[in-house]
């Protein structure tokens, strides 16, 4: 079967979809049923081979190289590694299904719900799963102002989200008025829509969630521990110096807890249509209220991602289950 691990992606976690992809190769190296071709999309949109080898995807379900001396190469499934745009938004999957590629990972339209927070907070609430309060706003203007500056009146403080962006980027932590317009205005240059959202104080806590011969499984949480007064900025996240921590089995958890963390993860997992894979993150606030943050229909598998390492300390070898997402979609 020949795989085509496309990682790269215009967006601003291009980066990141890198530091990803080192994985799926090095785990997909010890998968000798699949011959592996590494393709990245830069950000200019060009496909370039591991070799600086230009090409293209197309509709025969082929690689075809610029150099007319290098013959095509036949896709027969596609593994697209790309945090945020064109990945996590489902753009990609929508090209996929057009050529008729099997592909890993949730399809377009599951894609494209979780990675819009508004979209996303419509389908958490219609399953009946408790979420973080929120404000959408659709334009920058006076009443948006004016809407937010109710809201940071009501919870304190909030968060300001593009709602169409992930690592973190275009979103911003706001304690006081003066910051309300210029950080609308930055939030609404990364997205059409922007969502304004109570600021949770809570822990952390992140499930992998996966397909595996056939069932979902939902693994314990996971916990992320930040230094004080900090949220996870991208910086944060992938910055060498990192004041954070990370707990593959959260500590200090009720079994009604895990219990009802698994349950709602399933949930949303099977209520959203998600495939093969998914991290979704909670909130577990102190007094024991879980509220859904947020779905990652394509989680970071960087050395320091907790997704892997969650699946791993389940039992599941991220081989054993790239080999039964593919077979399963490849017959
Ligand atoms: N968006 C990053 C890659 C993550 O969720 O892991
Ligand atoms: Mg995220």
């Amino acid at each position: 079967i020949n795989v085509l691990l496309l990682c790269g992606g215009g967006g601003a976690e291009h980066d990141i979809s890198l530091m990803s992809a080192r994985f799926f190769t090095a785990t997909l190296a010890q998968l000798p049923q699949f011959e592996v071709l590494k393709v990245e999309l830069n950000k200019q949109g060009q496909y370039i081979t591991e070799q600086g080898e230009h090409c293209e995807i197309t509709h025969e379900r082929q690689i075809r190289y610029h150099n007319s001396e290098i013959p095509s190469w036949e896709i027969d499934f596609a593994l697209p590694c790309i945090h945020g745009y064109p990945g996590e938004t489902g753009d990609i999957q929508s090209f996929f299904d057009l050529i008729k590629l099997p592909y890993f990972g949730c399809d377009a339209e599951a894609s494209r719900n979780c990675f819009n927070k508004v979209t996303a907070k419509m389908w958490f609430s219609a399953l009946g799963i408790p979420n973080t309060p929120y404000l959408f706003l659709h334009q920058f203007d006076q009443q948006a102002v004016a809407n937010t500056q109710g809201a940071l009146d009501k919870w304190g403080s909030v968060f300001i989200k593009a709602a169409s962006q992930g690592s973190s980027v275009g979103c911003y932590k706001i304690d006081t008025s003066e910051d309300i317009a210029s950080t609308l205005e930055q939030a609404f240059s990364y997205s059409p829509y922007v969502v304004v959202e109570k600021t949770i104080v809570a822990r952390e806590l992140e499930v992998a969630v996966y397909e595996y011969q056939g069932h979902v499984i939902a693994t314990k949480p996971g916990e992320i521990i930040c230094a004080d007064n900090a949220f996870y900025t991208f910086d944060e996240k992938y910055a060498d110096n990192s004041q954070t921590r990370t707990d593959v089995e959260a500590r200090n958890l009720t079994h009604d807890q895990i219990e009802q963390i698994q349950a709602y993860s399933i949930k949303v997992f099977k209520g959203m249509k998600l495939r093969h894979l998914s991290r979704i993150d909670f909130f577990l606030t102190d007094e024991g209220e879980v509220l859904l943050n947020e779905i990652n229909t394509f989680p970071g598998s960087t050395p320091i991602s907790m997704f892997p390492k969650m699946m791993q300390h389940n039992g599941l070898s991220y081989a054993d289950f790239l080999v039964d997402a593919i077979s399963s979609q490849c017959q």
